[in-house]
């Protein structure tokens, strides 16, 4: 019932209207069926990735008094879940775009639902989310970045070049243009871009070649079809190796049709902005267009803006966090072992730190090499960020 949201509100892109406004999880269920969101079977038997090493970061965060925690891609539930069941004081909040993603969780997260607001809603939304939900700021978050295994499962929502589905791919099935609208809409010059930028395909032009003449003869309408046409597209040779030679213009469609980059990159900085003092946000990217914008993201309030020849920081100008991590984490063996869609995550955090707990005298006023030749200085035993992996 779109038609519930109040025109201009600001809110239009969030579910938190549709569903009333304080999302519980024990009626996200009905809800949902009401917007005519099939939920189907149980799911959220898969591993979360890097469960523990999320937790231990989060931990100090999790236990200060009223921890409020933000779950910025709920998923199924199951990162969420374990922060409810080991800290059981703290609040979540948690965010997804997806309606059928919400549905599932909520089943699964209904025992703790007197501590649980679940929210359609784009995670750079968060700001209005707080701000509707009465707080200003939020203590542990955590951005497990990409699709989840209910959307590469479900053979009817196009993520998957392995079988044969509609060509969809929105994470948000109301809204949206289709990966099918891209393929057989977009120019030559902009679909060549699209599986460029976003999917570092080096054959895109050959691939959209191909993509071009068979959508004058006929529409391209099937996930198997479009990763036949890839295939046939590219050299032999490189037909060989790399895995699925569809794997790159799937990935750039679905990065494309989901608008995935512009959310992480507004997402990331406003979510710094609102974490508490003492605050711990980790952030799991899957692909090294996302972790380079987090990366810049963090960088930007690992280091200090003041003028470089003073030697005192400036009120509000030291680092805004700290780095827990060095450069970003990647998974151990044994965590892509027990859980193959690891693999590629590459894991970042920080903390939390008070401006001006970084200024006054006798400060490091080591020269940090800040990213493009800015300005910058190290903290003493800090370790500078894109150092490492
Ligand atoms: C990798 S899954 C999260 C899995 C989750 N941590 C768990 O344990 O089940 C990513 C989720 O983020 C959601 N998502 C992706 N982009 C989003 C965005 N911009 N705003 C809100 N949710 C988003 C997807 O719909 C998906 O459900």
């Amino acid at each position: 019932m779109p038609g519930a949201t109040p025109a201009g509100s600001g809110h239009e892109r969030m579910g938190i209207w549709r569903y009333g406004f304080d999302v519980r999880s024990d009626r996200v269920t009905q809800s949902l069926g009401d917007l005519g969101v099939d939920v189907g079977e149980q799911r959220g038997t898969h591993v979360p990735v890097l469960l523990e090493r999320c937790l231990e970061l989060l931990a100090p965060a999790l236990a200060l008094p009223g921890a409020v925690h933000v779950d910025f891609t709920l998923g199924l539930g199951g990162h969420a879940e374990a922060v409810l069941e080991r800290f059981p004081d703290a609040v979540l909040i948690g965010l997804d775009r997806d309606p059928e993603a919400l549905a599932h969780s909520g089943r699964r997260l209904a025992r703790f639902a007197d501590r649980t607001h679940l929210v359609h809603a784009i995670y750079d939304e968060l700001p209005s989310v707080l701000a509707g939900l009465g707080r200003r700021v939020f203590h542990s978050g955590l951005f497990d970045l990409g699709v989840s295994s209910l959307q590469l499962d479900e053979p009817d929502r196009g993520f998957a070049y392995a079988q044969d589905a509609p060509l969809d791919m929105r994470m948000d099935q109301s809204r949206g243009i289709t990966a099918e609208e891209v393929v057989n809409g977009y120019q030559p010059g902009d679909l060549v871009r699209v599986l460029r930028t976003y999917g570092e395909e080096k054959f895109a032009t050959r691939i959209v070649s191909a993509i071009v003449k068979e959508r004058g003869r006929e529409r391209i309408t099937s996930t198997t079809f479009l990763a036949d046409l890839v295939k046939e597209a590219i050299p032999a040779a490189a037909r060989r190796t790399g895995g699925n030679p569809a794997k790159r213009t799937f990935q750039a469609l679905r990065i494309e049709v989901n608008g995935e980059l512009a959310a992480v990159e507004s997402a990331v900085p406003s979510a710094l902005d609102l974490l508490a003092p003492n605050g711990r946000l980790v952030v799991m990217s899957y692909q090294s267009l996302e972790d380079r914008i987090v990366k810049r993201a963090i960088a930007a309030r690992a280091r200090s803006t003041g003028p470089v020849d003073l030697p005192v920081e400036l009120p509000g100008t030291g680092p805004s966090v700290r780095l827990l991590t060095k450069g970003s984490e990647p998974p151990t063996e044994a965590e892509v072992a027990a859980n193959p869609r690891a693999a590629s995550v590459r894991l970042r955090a920080v903390e939390r730190v008070e401006q001006d707990q970084a200024s006054g005298p006798g400060r490091d006023r080591d020269r940090m090499p800040a990213p493009h030749g800015g300005r910058g200085r190290r903290r003493p035993g800090e370790r500078i960020e894109g150092e490492g992996p």
